[in-house]
């Protein structure tokens, strides 16, 4: 008989209570995969979606699945042709498949090696374990999507979560002027992080405060929220002006400015990049909640609230 392992799994879509903590099959690494021990996995609004079925139509499930997109951990056996890593090896993921099944909130996931690349090592593994989804979203969106360079204003639409935190900061790692969109309490986070102004979408209009902020537009808004905001921000674009958004695929965008919509995907070279960031001194995104694999429950209907600061992550 193989071995077990603990993992958090559901058998259906639906209710987020149906999420059970037990015990599932140890996955052995295939070929050209590792298998990780996860010291730390991120939790992210899309898992809950997930588990909702919101997802179900676009990319393929197979059950029972193991939520977690997120992962930092230790390379503990390889595949026959994995060389890449050695054993002992602390990694970081974005380990979203194909296929939905195998996630990261489980004691083992076995990853294809090139879905890897070496954590950060200026943060604790526990932080490393929730950069992954949202380092790389920021960045594509950012440097992919938009080719933010220095001089340029951004405005970022929710930049006091998991992925604003980060995009903040790869702004002004470039020489951008970020101005940060949050409530009032988190203002100060978003001013530590780096954003040269802030503005509460809650105390009135975004976009009459922006023309106050900067009176000659913006020249990308980075929309990671949802709510008003984006409607009442957009005619500050200025007139060849881009907008990314990560929340809506088909917003109605003013004529003459360059829409792309971002859903991200895996890639270790930008992995690398983002640990010579952190390692830097130029990246960090704070863990404000740890879960143990028995809490992924309440993990996962606190995260889709979409109003919590920075990270949260499980351990095992
Ligand atoms: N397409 C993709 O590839 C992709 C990748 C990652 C994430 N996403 C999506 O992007 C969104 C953000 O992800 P996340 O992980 O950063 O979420 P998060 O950590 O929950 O952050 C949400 C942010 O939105 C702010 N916010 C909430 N309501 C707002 C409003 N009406 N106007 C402006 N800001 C508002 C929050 O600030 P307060 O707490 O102060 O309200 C917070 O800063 C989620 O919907 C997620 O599903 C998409």
């Amino acid at each position: 008989m193989g071995q077990k392992m603990k993992a958090v799994y559901y058998e259906q879509f639906g209710d987020l209570n149906q999420l059970i903590t037990g015990e599932l099959d140890k996955p052995e690494p295939g070929e050209g995969e590792i298998l990780l021990k996860m010291k730390s996995a991120g939790v992210n609004p899309v898992d809950a979606a997930v588990a909702r079925g919101m997802l179900k139509d676009v990319i393929p499930t197979e059950f029972p699945v193991v939520p977690g997109w997120d992962v930092a951990g230790i390379v503990e056996e390889r595949g026959h042709a994995a060389r890449r890593f050695e054993n002992g090896d602390e990694v970081y993921a974005y380990a979203r498949r194909p296929v939905i099944q195998h996630g990261t909130f489980a004691e083992y996931i076995s990853l294809p090696e090139n879905y890897l690349a070496h954590r950060p090592q200026s943060v604790s593994i526990k932080e490393a374990g929730g950069i992954p989804l949202v380092g790389l979203t920021a960045y594509q969106s950012l440097f992919d999507a938009g080719s933010l360079k220095e001089g340029e204003t951004l405005l970022i639409l929710g930049a006091s979560g998991g992925v604003g935190s980060v995009a903040i900061q790869l702004a002004k790692n470039v020489g951008a002027t970020v101005i940060g969109v949050a409530s009032e309490k988190n203002h100060e986070y978003m001013q530590d992080l780096g954003a040269d102004k802030v503005i509460d979408y809650s105390s009135g209009d975004v976009g009459e405060r922006l023309r106050e902020i900067a009176p000659g537009g913006v020249d990308m808004i980075f929309h990671c929220s949802r709510g008003d905001s984006l409607n009442q921000s957009k005619t500050t674009l200025k007139p060849s002006g881009r907008l990314i958004s990560i929340t809506n695929s088909e917003p109605d965008v003013p004529e003459g400015v360059m829409f792309q919509y971002v859903f991200v995907e895996p890639n270790a070279q930008q992995l690398d990049h983002l640990r010579q960031l952190a390692d830097e001194g130029n990246l960090t995104l704070p863990v404000t909640e740890t879960y143990s694999l028995d809490e992924a429950g309440a993990a996962l209907r606190d995260i889709e609230s979409l109003h919590t600061r920075g990270k949260r992550v499980i351990t095992p």
